[in-house]
């Protein structure tokens, strides 16, 4: 017998974003482009899909990302592919090979795309997830990272989230090495007390037990040697200079010497976002560093950077959690409403002409009634409503009806658009919005789980045109 086949399903830890969740999308979106527009970085985008070497040699074969979260997966060439974990390494690569190097440096580059990890999902943490970033190369003053670090912040205040900054350095190469001896040598005789699977990153990557959750572990290296008092002197004046920064622009800074991130490619300052109300940064809201090696050892040009990188589904959680609605969707300006088939055609050109010229108009063409249209206009929020019922498609007017007020007036069909844009003309010049944001959401709000699908809205006013 045939065995039934199941609806298809999500994938562990993949994540639908659903028309009700788009606002929060665009805002922050948004927010990202403007700060990325301000600050002078030019949009970039790079494959999903890269060598699976490219990770290997920059995030680092030891790190849990590259060594447990990846997926890797040999293609129908033969070619051992991964889909990308994190952004810069892909950004890097995309640097080097179309000579950037050669351009007037610092070269700036944000994105916004979806990253991979097969980790163990929870909340806040997903499989696929988005992050937007920021790259900076060709610059190795201190000033660049105070600014990263005030773009980062921006984004989150101007979005409505407190946040704390936690920040680190973690030195060059040598330091980093001379260090994990000593940590090493610190936990030395403390090693029954670890895991089996702690006892190999002690081995293999000793720093990332510094920023293990574990509480057992933390309270082990209560005493365990500071990175920062081990660095270099080129280093430690550097972060110096950066803190200097942060202190003349009142930036509030967390001084963590636990912070030292999971991925290799990083030296000197690194630096965290996590929410105000997150003491242990359980779920960080964004990371960053700088990786002034990366670029040599992908095989360029030697070439210091730093970068930044948010999670957009952590801040939508959080925002969520604050109850902080999301910027509204702008509502049409105008809707469209008519009775019959051939009203149906003249609005339909009349929908193409405004839409042309920058209108935001809306209709329900599969709507035969009045009523039900203007149920949709009122819902949407259109300020107008233009109508052709059978009268006016007889003596070729057009009502134009206030959807504030009600009020309703006749025009003929050829003077439409010049009387609508005197109309918008005036409510866009006294600042009229005519949105009220939640009326738009109402209608993503269908997406929604728990909202029923048919919703019952209220006409707010008489409709005297109730034919159907
Ligand atoms: P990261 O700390 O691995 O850094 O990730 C940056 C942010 O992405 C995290 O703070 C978090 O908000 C979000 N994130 C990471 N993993 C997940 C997940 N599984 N689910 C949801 N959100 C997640 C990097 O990726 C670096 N490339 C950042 C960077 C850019 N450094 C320099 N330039």
């Amino acid at each position: 017998m045939a065995r039934e086949l199941q609806p298809p399903q999500l994938l562990r830890g993949m994540k639908d974003i659903l028309p009700s969740d788009q606002p929060y999308w665009w805002w922050i979106f948004d927010t990202a482009r403007n700060l990325a527009e301000c600050y002078g970085f030019d949009r970039i985008e790079t494959p999903i899909l890269e060598a699976a070497s490219l990770f290997t040699r920059s995030v680092g074969d030891a790190t849990d990302i590259v060594s447990k979260e990846m997926y890797t997966f040999t293609d129908k060439s033969g070619d051992n592919v991964s889909l990308r974990p994190e952004g810069t390494a892909g950004v890097t690569r995309a640097y080097i090979e179309h000579g950037m190097l050669n351009l007037p440096q610092p070269v700036k580059l944000w994105y916004f795309s979806p990253f991979f990890r097969h980790d163990r999902p929870q909340a806040g943490r997903y499989r696929q997830f988005w992050q937007f970033g920021f790259e900076v190369f060709g610059g190795q003053q201190a000033i660049l990272e105070a600014q990263l670090i005030l773009m980062a912040r921006a984004l989150y205040t101007s979005v409505g989230i407190e946040t704390t900054l936690q920040i680190n350095s973690i030195g060059d190469k040598t330091t980093r090495l001379q260090y994990a001896k000593a940590l090493q040598a610190f936990l030395k005789s403390k090693k029954s007390e670890l895991t089996d699977e702690q006892k190999i990153t002690l081995q293999k990557n000793p720093l990332r037990l510094l920023d293990s959750k574990d509480p057992k572990i933390q309270e082990l290296l209560v005493d365990a040697p500071q990175i920062i008092d081990s660095l270099d002197e080129v280093s430690q004046k550097h972060f110096q200079e950066v803190l200097g920064y942060l202190d003349e622009l009142d930036v509030p800074f967390v001084l963590n010497p636990k912070l030292v991130r999971g991925l290799d490619y990083y030296n000197r300052t690194v630096f965290e976002f996590w929410a105000a109300d997150d003491e242990g940064g359980q779920i960080s809201l964004g990371g960053g560093g700088r990786y002034d090696t990366l670029v040599e050892s992908l095989s360029g040009r030697p070439t210091p950077a730093l970068g930044f990188a948010g999670g957009v589904e952590r801040i939508i959680l959080k925002l969520k959690e604050k109850q902080i609605p999301p910027r509204p969707i702008a509502a049409p300006e105008v809707f469209l409403a008519q009775l019959g088939d051939p009203a149906r055609r003249k609005m339909l050109k009349l929908f193409e002409q405004l839409r042309s010229q920058g209108v935001r108009v809306a209709e329900a063409m599969t709507k035969d009634g009045i009523k039900q249209q203007l149920e949709v206009a009122n819902k949407l929020g259109a300020h107008y409503t233009l109508i052709v019922g059978q009268k006016e498609m007889m003596d070729d007017t057009v009502l134009i009806r206030d959807m504030e007020n009600g009020i309703q007036e006749e025009v003929p069909f050829n003077k439409v658009e010049s009387e609508l844009k005197k109309r918008l003309e005036k409510n866009r010049a006294n600042g009229v919005t005519p949105v009220t944001g939640q009326v738009t959401l109402e209608r993503l709000d269908k997406y929604k789980d728990d909202v029923p699908a048919e919703e019952e809205v209220p006409v707010p006013h008489d409709i005297d045109l109730d034919v159907e």
